[in-house]
């Protein structure tokens, strides 16, 4: 039973229900798992401490509805088609019968080497099966995995060790993007200089590239796959238990680790994966996401395997060989549903149609978009050009916190509306309050989006800082999770999400703090202090524009500025690289000493016809210098 809705009075319907009654909708809901033991109650929770719990002492495995529930119906069907980087090399296909076999194994060897119920690992991988193969296998023996992206530095990767306390790395010799080869395990082993809670590394061979293995901790994926078992019965989890960490970056400090637990992430991404991109039993789907943010967990990973759907995971980059390649794949595979961001349709568009042109795309019946805003104009390129008009666009808004989808269209089911996340998912209660907290009921208003009753996936704590939780997600507005977004709902409450209204910028989709960054740029020796705005981009959405005092001495402005890109690509990683940087003999204060921001982002967006009164700052002239400096 898929639970899925098929009209518009079947949502409407849907809706209500889950608002009225929702702990009989959650329970329907849940009924189609297998749990090793019932809930005793559907949800218990408060805004306050924060605590939410779904599905109260529940016993389930989320593997076993992964794969052992599809081992009958479903054994030889594709789980997982896995697309390498060159169009030439062999591609893979898992069929559940084989992952089902690959996590069994890779479950003994987690139990071999010490992994028991609890311990946390991280994996820091490539977008290849056995990534997959990881996290499923931490999800059978109970361990709590926190998958760290693979673009990430040895700073910020030892940053999440540490953190976590994590016991072991899952990892691989290096990594294929495009053109260029990636050293992996080679920045592992820098990482681990910095940290000492590690047992063992395990290295899955992708690259073949030279790496050194350090006798005692580090062992090699395949050597350690030869003659083990293949039984492995999955370990008992409460509905409550940590299934993963996942580590984002917020408005101020290091990046925290957002926690979700078995039960309820596992009800929702499947019925959200199911209801979302309306999969039917021989589908192809295909996210190009990767699993290193929230996006590939949930709807590369968990929410189709759930669902008994086949996934893509495709571990290249959109424009290699050419730009037409995600269109390649598209036709190979006659991919049903594809799940894209933003960043990326914009940026295949700067070429033109030309690369598509040799591609039918006729297997396509749904495109989504996520995480950021996506403009009219790359909306409608998607929906002319790929979805040949007749594919419905489904702009998904999310979090990292949320799990899963809050606010999307329902393809064929609710009305679609470019720009607009358009309305919320059943069991999803939205409310927009202004910045003293009042709701703003009615339609045509705007302001800060908040969620007043939990979902199954919304985060539970963060990991081992439980105040801060509180105090990011659950103290601007009383009694309400506030997500950190703008949000508009126009004359026919429809939703609009306007982009961050706290000190995150989201580039290409991911997440940085502007704090963060800024840390990262005063490591440089050069650097007195530095701020860090977003400014509008054509294809990031949004680019990195950092202010820098520093001292020149010695120095040439370019060479300086290379300098401070390479301080901020060691300590968080390339993405985090500002895109300009301005050399500036001050930074706009009030008399306070707080950053004037308003004003820097004024300037890094070209528009100084409306900075307000200065004259009130502790130094106003410093302002014209920016200006003028301004590039
Ligand atoms: C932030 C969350 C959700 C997975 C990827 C990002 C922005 C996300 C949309 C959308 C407008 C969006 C928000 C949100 N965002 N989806 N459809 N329209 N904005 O996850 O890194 O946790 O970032 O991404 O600002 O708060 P994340």
């Amino acid at each position: 039973m898929s639970n899925r809705i098929h009209t518009l009075g079947g949502y409407i319907h849907e809706y209500q229900k889950s608002v009225l009654e929702p702990e009989n909708f959650w329970s329907r809901v849940a009924d189609s798992f297998y749990w090793r033991k019932r809930w005793d109650k559907v949800v218990d929770w408060n805004f306050d401490e924060p605590k939410v719990q779904w599905f109260v002492n529940a016993k389930l495995n989320i593997t076993e509805n992964i794969l052992d529930r599809h081992l009958f119906t479903m054994g030889d069907k594709p789980a997982i088609i896995w697309e390498p980087n060159e169009p030439d090399e062999p591609n893979r296909i898992l069929t559940y019968k084989e992952l089902h076999r690959e996590v069994c194994k890779f479950s003994n060897v987690l139990k071999k080497n010490g992994i028991e119920k609890g311990d946390r690992v991280i994996i820091y991988m490539p977008m290849v099966p056995e990534a997959a193969v990881a996290m499923l296998a931490c999800a059978r023996v109970g361990a709590i995995h926190s998958v760290v992206f693979a673009g990430f530095s040895a700073q910020s990767l030892a940053d999440r060790i540490n953190d976590c306390q994590a016991k072991m790395v899952l990892t691989s010799d290096g990594n294929f993007r495009g053109k260029k080869s990636i050293p992996v395990k080679a920045v592992v082993d820098e990482a681990l200089a910095q940290t000492d809670t590690i047992q063992n590394v395990i290295c899955f061979k992708r690259t073949g590239t030279d790496v050194t293995m350090e006798s005692g901790r580090d062992l090699w994926w395949h050597e350690e796959m030869q003659g083990i078992s293949e039984e492995n019965k999955a370990e008992e989890m409460d509905s409550e238990d940590m299934l993963f960490i996942l580590y984002t970056s917020g408005s101020t400090g290091k990046p925290k680790g957002v926690v979700h637990t078995c039960g309820g992430y596992m009800v929702y991404t499947q019925y959200t994966f199911n209801n979302v991109f309306q999969y039917s039993s021989d589908d192809v789907y295909w996210c190009t996401a990767d699993v290193g943010w929230i996006t590939g967990h949930s709807y590369i990973v968990y929410g189709p395997l759930l669902a008994g759907a086949t996934t893509i995971m495709f571990e290249g980059v959109p424009t290699y060989p050419n730009p037409g390649r995600f269109w390649a794949i598209v036709d190979k595979y006659k991919v049903n549903q594809f799940y894209t961001a933003p960043t990326a349709i914009r940026a295949l568009e700067a070429f033109g149609t030309e690369p598509i042109e040799p591609y039918k795309l006729d297997s396509l019946k749904v495109l989504g978009t996520v995480g950021e805003p996506i403009n009219e104009e790359a909306w409608h390129w998607y929906h002319d050009h790929i979805g040949k008009g007749k594919c419905p666009i489904v702009d998904t808004w999310w979090q990292t916190e949320t799990g899963g989808i809050l606010i999307s269209p329902i393809p064929g089911v609710t009305p679609t509306k470019p720009a607009y996340a358009t309305l919320p998912l059943p069991g999803i209660q939205p409310i927009i309050v202004d910045s003293e907290g009042n709701e703003l009921k009615g339609n045509s208003v705007q302001g800060n989006l908040c969620i007043k009753f939990p979902w199954p996936s919304m985060l539970r704590t963060t990991y081992g800082d439980h105040e801060r939780c509180k105090n990011t997600y659950f103290s601007n507005y009383k009694g309400l999770y506030f997500t950190g977004d703008g949000v508009k709902r126009d004359e026919d409450g429809y939703y609009r999400i306007l982009g961050r209204v706290d000190d995150v910028i989201n580039v290409s989709g991911h997440r940085m703090g502007t704090a963060e960054v800024e840390n990262a740029i005063n490591e440089h020796p050069k650097v007195i202090e530095s701020a860090v705005v977003g400014y509008p981009h054509d294809i990031k959405g949004q680019g990195i524009y950092a202010y820098v005092i520093c001292d020149l001495a010695n120095r040439s402005e370019d060479n300086l500025k290379n300098e401070i890109k390479e301080t901020v690509s060691k300590i968080i990683g390339p993405i985090a690289k500002p895109e300009k940087i301005q050399i500036v003999p001050g930074l706009p204060k009030t008399r306070s000493g707080k950053i004037m921001r308003r004003i820097l982002r004024k300037v890094a967006e070209g528009d100084t016809s409306s900075l307000g009164d200065t004259s009130t700052l502790l130094n106003p002239e410093v302002v014209d210098e920016i200006i003028k400096g301004a590039q």
